[in-house]
């Protein structure tokens, strides 16, 4: 049977943040050291950066990058981190039993994003772990600041003459989590959320701070939390944060083909949550939500593996969650970014996590290259084109069964019209097996030829990019797919992500 979609200009769900398009850099395993930054690798320039890893970087098209944790930041000291590198402590990471060198630090995060160029945003994450409304105060005197007091001063000392002008600020990550060094409950973290914020806009009411929202659906507090935390702290913040990762369970890949399913349900809690509480405080604003952590994640592996092999003593940058993904998992990766496009008018923010070897899109060796993971193509591609209006497309497919969410679409997709009149369709064919025809009608869009319809799909779909074979996959053009008289007609290959520009 045929899916069909609907596009008309007159119905849209709302414009599409850059925001959309972050990442996350956490101290974690490999994504810093020998990630992004390795003094003395062939490509490194003076700062110590990778420039093959900031040339993918830049290919990728992020633009927020959070930093530096995650986990890491529940234990972080900002100060330690600034200053002449050689007088930096080395520090216990409790989160992932590591020993933080302190190598990288916020000068050089700041150096980092500067050379992604004027697209890229920091997005600092605070520690309410071990820390609270003091350092917090500090650390943004000292980011952002331009001068004459002792920690802007400081920052001029260690070389920044101009403030960083950090806009962007996480109090703490993951709160709800009784992992997370200096777990709180719900009204504890509110409380103090509550107060950071409001010191923080006491020292510039431009800012703009996301507070913890649960860090996965499946939290018992989930909602609960959200409720509590908004309650007081809904005037003084501008964000809900939202953490997910996927991967298949007992071996069922239709269910994970469906991760987005879950997705959508999350980010509908949370916007019907914040809503909620709105209404009852009778507020005009209006919260959105930063989607800062997203991925597919192996975690069930890495547990398994923590659970069974002693510690090691405290190594420096030790390969973690190396992650590498097939062309099943970015055909997932897609269909979440396809649910996050289809929810740009409440997630104005979202960072896959992460950016570097850890989980990530970008693989490295040490001293060696750098290569792009199948994942790395839906979020290239969705970054570069899925810029405008998200249009509120109307979907008709034929579905099939999984068992985690019954009944599903096989044809998962949105569009985004740019402000040129030119129409991309992302579209996922959820089906392992048989190709999809696509109709879509294009009234009143003005949609003549098809520019191009790219996809990455591959008769396996466990292939994946090696260091030794880092082009296995690679997206490739469909020929075939036409425009006439107003409407697109296209195949979407089995197990399969699809870019389909119209103009
Ligand atoms: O991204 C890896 C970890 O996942 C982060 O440190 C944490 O916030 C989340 O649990």
């Amino acid at each position: 049977r045929t899916a069909r979609l609907t596009l008309h200009p007159a119905f849209t769900v709302g414009r599409v943040s850059p925001r959309l398009f972050g990442s996350f850099v956490e101290h974690l395993g490999r994504c810093v050291y020998t990630g992004i930054y390795e003094p003395g690798h062939p490509t490194a320039d003076e700062a110590g950066l990778r420039r093959d890893v900031l040339a993918l970087v830049r290919e990728l098209g992020v633009t927020a990058i959070r930093y530096p944790g995650g986990n890491f930041v529940s234990g972080y000291r900002w100060e330690d981190s600034v200053g002449p590198v050689e007088d930096r402590p080395r520090r216990l990471d409790l989160a992932w039993h590591s020993t933080e060198t302190n190598r990288f630090g916020l000068a050089e995060y700041m150096c980092f994003m500067r050379e992604l160029g004027p697209g890229a945003e920091p997005m600092m994450a605070l520690n309410l772990g071990t820390r609270g409304v003091a350092e917090a105060l500090q650390l943004q005197e000292y980011a952002n600041h331009p001068g004459g007091t002792a920690l802007s001063a400081l920052r001029v000392s260690h070389g920044d003459k101009d403030p960083y002008g950090i806009r962007l600020w996480c109090l703490g990550n993951e709160m709800d989590g009784p992992w997370q060094t200096g777990h709180k409950t719900a009204a504890e973290y509110a409380r103090l959320a509550a107060e950071t914020a409001r010191a923080m806009r006491q020292l510039d009411p431009g800012v703009e701070l996301v507070a913890c929202g649960s860090s996965g659906r499946s939290m018992p507090t989930f909602a609960e939390w959200e409720a509590t935390v908004l309650a007081e702290t809904y005037e003084l913040v501008d964000f809900i944060s939202l953490h997910a990762y996927y991967e298949p369970q007992d071996g069922d890949i239709d269910s994970f083909l469906a991760s987005a399913s879950d997705m959508e349900s999350f980010i509908e809690g949370v916007v019907a949550t914040c809503d909620h509480i709105g209404a009852r405080l009778k507020s005009r604003k209006r919260i959105n939500l930063s989607f800062d952590e997203w991925n597919v994640w192996y975690m069930s592996r890495w547990q398994q593996q923590a659970a069974t092999s002693a510690p090691q003593d405290w190594p420096d940058a030790p390969p973690l969650l190396e992650d590498t993904y097939s062309v099943t998992d970015a055909v997932v990766v897609g269909s979440l970014l396809i649910a996050l496009l289809r929810h740009a008018d409440r997630v104005t923010i979202a960072c896959l996590a992460q950016l570097v070897n850890v989980i990530a899109p970008i693989r490295t060796e040490p001293g060696g290259p750098a290569w792009r993971q199948t994942t790395f193509f839906p979020f290239a591609q969705a970054s570069r084109h899925g810029r405008g209006e998200v249009l509120d497309v109307r979907v008709d497919s034929p579905v099939h069964d999984t068992a985690r969410y019954g009944e599903t679409d096989l044809l998962y997709a949105t569009a985004v019209r740019a402000d040129d009149g030119t129409v991309t369709v992302f579209a996922v064919n959820r089906s392992r097996t048989e190709p999809l025809p696509l109709q879509a009608a294009l009234d009143g869009l003005g949609l003549t030829t098809v520019v191009e319809h790219s996809a990455l799909a591959d008769a396996d779909p466990d292939a994946c990019n090696t260091r030794d074979d880092p082009e296995r996959v690679v997206p490739h053009q469909v020929h075939g797919t036409s425009v006439a008289d107003g409407r697109l007609t296209a195949e979407l290959e089995p197990l399969s992500w699809n870019m389909i520009r119209l103009a």
